[in-house]
Parts: C-alpha cells; structure tokens; sequence
C-alpha cells in the first residue's frame, strides 16, 4: 500500500475512531500496537502495559532495556535475567535479593523500584523509573565547576545516608552505577545494589564473588572483609575524585582525603559527618 493510501485510510480511521466510544478508541490504540510492535506476535509487550524501546545494558547477567508505559506514556527502566541465564535460578534469585535491599531505601537520591514482575518467560524484572545517564556517559560533556562538584558530593552523601540509615552498604558506589537526569548533579539517582550487603557482612556470606571495582572500593572489600558504610565513603570519595582535575577547590580535595584514606578507622566516620564536614567548607 502506498503512503497516500495509507494516509487516507487513517484520515479515514481517526474520524471514525472521533466519534466512537473510549473503550474502542483504546482497543484499537492496542491492535495497533501490538501489530506494530511485533506482526503476529501477541506477547510483545511486558506485563500487557510496556513497550519495550531500547537496551540500555545487557552483561553478563542481566540485560537492562528502556520501557515506555503505553497508557502514561512513562519512560521506565527494566532490569531482567539475561535471556541465556532464564534457567539459571541463582541469577534469578540475587536479582530479586536485589529489588528488595532497593525498596528496603527511600531516598530522592536512591532509584526507586516501582515493582517486581514475572516476565512471560518466567525471569523475574524489576521497574524503575528512567532517571538518565551514568556518570560515566555523561561525564566527558559535563562542564566541571566547584559548584556542580559541591552539588553533585551533597547528593550522593545524602543517597549514601539514606541507604546506610536502612544497614545496607552499596558496595559499588562507582560512575556507571550514578545517573543524572539532564546532566543535573541534583538529580542524582544511585542504582545497582546487585552486590550490596547488610552492614557486619562479606561478600562471601552470599556466595558474591565480585566484590567491587578495584578503581573504587575500599581495601577492605577488595580483601573480601566485613565491611560498613566507610566502604561505601571510600568509594564515594573516589568517584568525586575524578571530577576534580581542572577544578580549584582545596576543600573539595580535602575532603576527597578524608574519604578516601586506606585505613577505614582514619576515615570520615559516616555520611552524615561528611555532610556536615562539606557543609563547613569555605568558598572555593
Ligand atoms: N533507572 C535507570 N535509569 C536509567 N538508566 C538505568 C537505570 N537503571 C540502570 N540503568 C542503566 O543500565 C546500566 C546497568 O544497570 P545496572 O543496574 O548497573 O546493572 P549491572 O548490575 O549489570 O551493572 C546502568 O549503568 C545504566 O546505564
Ligand atoms: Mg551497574
């Protein structure tokens, strides 16, 4: 059919559809949909109310994809089981330990999960909110100032709180794991507690062997200890790091310090403390 047939066809259709009641509006919206989405394949949306519209990450693991929610119009984020892992009941069982250390935290700096779902397949999926780029992606078209940095380490101290107030360390707090919605440093969101633990725990009570990147986490975790939230500290004052080159801000560095220290009792103790010590800084 050509585009002008087609055309006149829907000129055609959205007349129709004008005077009809909402409910067939809404049904033909679907079959539209549907054909759209995947011709001859009636299962193509998730949980009969997303599309899925792109894949943001698919590792060893898991595979994580953009969503949109075909009655809100929503942008979401799905995390699954990687499709070559369905049977795989480990997989499946530390991505819904997952959603649960996340919804255990409420937190403007925290990604919320919305709901834990079986996919058709089985895999279990976890819907979040699209909260934007990692760091990671974003950083080389960020303009660093002291002020963006000073923002940006409030943020992530007050996600940190947050997350300790409920005994849970991160474990990889790192700049893949911290999006920013329009490369806004007040609108942290931290993401990925795939690997994070109750406070007094090691990795190996979980049978976790990655236990963090070598760039970010503490001594200790990467020698597989006990660990608290000076863990998570150690690595927040890393990721912060590394936004310091061509910023003059010896308050920042300073504190950058304290974080980062190898000996977990010479660091700032909590992230309240951190806060407050960020507080007090004077004018860079
Ligand atoms: N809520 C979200 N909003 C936007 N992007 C996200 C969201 N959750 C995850 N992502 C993207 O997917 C990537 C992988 O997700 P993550 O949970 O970190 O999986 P993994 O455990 O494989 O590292 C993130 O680095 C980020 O780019
Ligand atoms: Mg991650």
């Amino acid at each position: 059919m050509n585009e002008d047939k087609i055309a006149r066809h829907f000129r055609a259709l959205t007349n129709a559809l004008h005077e009809s009641a909402p409910d067939v509006r809404d049904r033909v919206r679907d079959a539209l949909d549907r054909q759209l989405a995947a011709p001859g394949l009636a299962t193509a949306f998730i949980a009969n109310s997303f599309s899925t519209e792109a894949t943001l990450h698919a590792g060893g693991r898991y595979l994580v994809q953009r969503l949109r929610h075909r009655d809100l119009a929503t942008a979401h984020v799905m995390k699954t089981v990687q499709l070559s892992c369905r049977d795989d009941g480990i997989s499946a069982a530390l991505l819904l330990r997952e959603a649960e250390m996340a919804m255990r935290v409420q937190n403007p700096y925290v990604v919320p999960i919305q709901t834990v779902l079986r996919l058709d397949d089985g895999r279990p999926a976890m819907i979040m909110p699209d909260r934007g780029l990692p760091l990671a992606t974003a950083l080389p078209s960020l303009k660093m100032t002291s002020g963006f940095l000073r923002c940006f380490a409030a943020a992530l101290l007050e996600g940190l709180a947050g997350i300790h107030a409920q005994g849970i360390v991160h474990c990889d707090i790192a700049p893949d794991n911290l999006l920013l919605r329009n490369g806004d440093p007040a609108n942290l969101g931290i993401c990925d507690f795939g690997i994070a633990l109750d406070a007094g725990e090691r990795h190996a009570d979980h049978n976790l062997a990655r236990a963090g990147r070598a760039s970010y986490a503490a001594p200790e975790q990467l020698r597989g200890e006990a660990l608290d939230a000076r863990a998570d500290l150690h690595a927040a004052g890393k990721v912060i790091e590394r936004l310091l080159p061509g910023v003059t801000d010896k308050g920042m560095q300073d504190l950058c310090e304290s974080l980062t220290q190898e000996r977990r009792e010479e660091r700032l103790a909590t992230a309240s403390e951190a806060l407050r010590h960020l507080g007090r800084l004077p004018s860079p």
